[in-house]
């Protein structure tokens, strides 16, 4: 077999046979074929697209070009999360303290930031000695004392989808739905958890722009996990304008913080809600999704999610204090405010593009050796339906070179879509899939 053959046949879009798509995967991951023949072959698969055997193919070989992660040492009913990416979207550090704090154990491999949205990692690098690398025995034992750890993609799991998102981000080959289904569904299935919610991001700001790709992408990858025998739900949200109403690493932890502290957006706190409460369900601590988001609510008022991050920071080598204390968090310099020229409703607000002010002003990823800052990003004060007054503050720009920051200025300036009237009325919850 030869990997020229194989490209050119996706080239002239014809679809992949089992033992074609393993030959690719496996010698990929063993270093036998070049980046320029795998990007040139990830073109084709994005422009012809695959067919579901062969996603599904995709999905396994990637999952069988490492090792697989046994978690039957951590007790109890383990239950793991992925969204397909979206901007200011911190929900993981909400939900999984909220759902440890209900007695489920939480264990998760997350990823770094992709091309404009931001990745969890990066997000607790901001707390002081966090330690997003752990062996498989730290995280077991890190799961079943405090039900709950969050790392990076230890050791050997999914190697190729490691190399393959890479490679992704820098050759604009990112948002095609079979190469995230294998993407996270890999990640998810080396994983032996019990119970998988997939949050499936749909809109301006998603890799998804329309409803029916979203719905076909979050259809195909529970398909998947059912086949792997896998308690598998995903929801559809929307990500036409950011999460909350921060953007950037250690804002983000902030805007978490205060979530667990109970202070958080209406917004973010609903999509939590939403996923905790179907995970409850399926880990059985609750009889129904109401009761589980009594549960959740619970955890908040009593202040045993925020307790539980605390803990993990701590076991995870981070600066406890950095939680008690947020002020102690990654500052930067300059704090500009935009104001708004014309008064009248905030009618959109371009989550993608403001993914990219954030990139900009140092919050993402160019290319793959980009050193992140930490610090910056945006604050939203006015989001969608908001009314605004001419004069009035839109958005904090923290940036840490003033230049910068007042080109992002004029950048939001003209994403802030602001009209006469009330836009109609936005859908936060789109629909579930089984
Ligand atoms: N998240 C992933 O892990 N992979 C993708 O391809 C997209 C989002
Ligand atoms: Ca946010």
């Amino acid at each position: 077999m030869r990997i020229y053959d194989i490209i050119k046949k996706k080239r002239d879009g014809l679809s992949l046979s089992t033992e074609e798509i393993n030959y690719f995967i496996s010698n990929y991951t063993k270093g036998n074929i070049p980046d320029y023949q795998v990007s040139a072959l990830l073109m084709a698969i994005f422009i012809n697209k695959m067919n579901e055997r062969e996603t599904f193919d995709l999905t396994k070989a990637m999952v069988d070009s490492g090792d697989t992660f046994d978690l039957s040492s951590i007790r109890g009913i383990k239950v793991d999360k992925h969204s397909t990416g979206g901007v200011g979207d911190t929900t993981t550090l909400i939900l999984g303290p909220m759902i440890a704090a209900a007695g489920v154990p939480f264990v998760k491999m997350s990823g770094r930031g992709l091309g404009h949205t931001g990745g969890t990692l990066d997000k607790l690098e901001s707390i002081k000695g966090f330690k997003v690398e752990l062996t498989n025995e730290e995280f077991s034992k890190i799961a079943n004392d405090v039900n709950l750890a969050i790392c990076s993609q230890t050791g050997n799991i999914t190697p190729a989808d490691k190399k393959l998102y890479a490679l992704r981000d820098v050759t604009a080959t990112v948002d095609n739905l079979s190469l995230i289904a294998a993407s996270i569904m890999s990640k998810k299935l080396a994983i032996k958890s019990d119970a998988i919610i997939l949050d499936v991001k749909v809109g301006l700001g998603a890799f998804m722009k329309s409803l029916k790709d979203a719905t076909k992408l979050a259809e195909e990858m529970v398909r998947i996990g059912s086949s792997y025998g896998r308690e598998t739900v995903a929801v559809v949200t929307n990500m036409d304008e950011p999460l909350g109403r921060t953007i950037g690493n250690a804002l983000e932890v902030e805007e978490a913080i205060n979530t667990l502290n109970g202070k958080g957006p209406d917004d973010l706190m609903e999509v939590c809600l939403t996923l905790g409460s179907k995970l409850l369900v399926l880990a059985k601590k609750a009889s129904d999704e109401s009761n589980g988001r009594e549960i959740l609510l619970g955890t908040i008022q009593s202040g045993s999610a925020l307790e539980k991050f605390k803990q993990m920071v701590g076991l995870q080598g981070g600066d406890v204090s950095y939680v008690e204390d947020t002020s102690l968090l990654p500052k930067a310099k300059y704090i500009i405010e935009v104001k708004s020229e014309k008064k009248g409703f905030v009618k959109s607000l371009n989550a993608e593009q403001i993914g990219e002010c954030a990139l900009i002003l140092g919050a993402g990823r160019d290319t793959k050796e980009t050193k992140l800052d930490l610090a910056v990003g945006i604050v939203l004060n006015k989001k969608v339906d908001d009314e605004v007054g001419k004069g009035e503050t839109l958005a904090y720009i923290h940036a840490n070179n003033l230049e910068k920051g007042n080109e992002i200025k004029e950048r939001l300036l003209n994403i802030y879509n602001i009209g006469e009237k009330n836009p109609e009325l936005k859908t936060l919850i789109y629909r579930e899939i089984h």
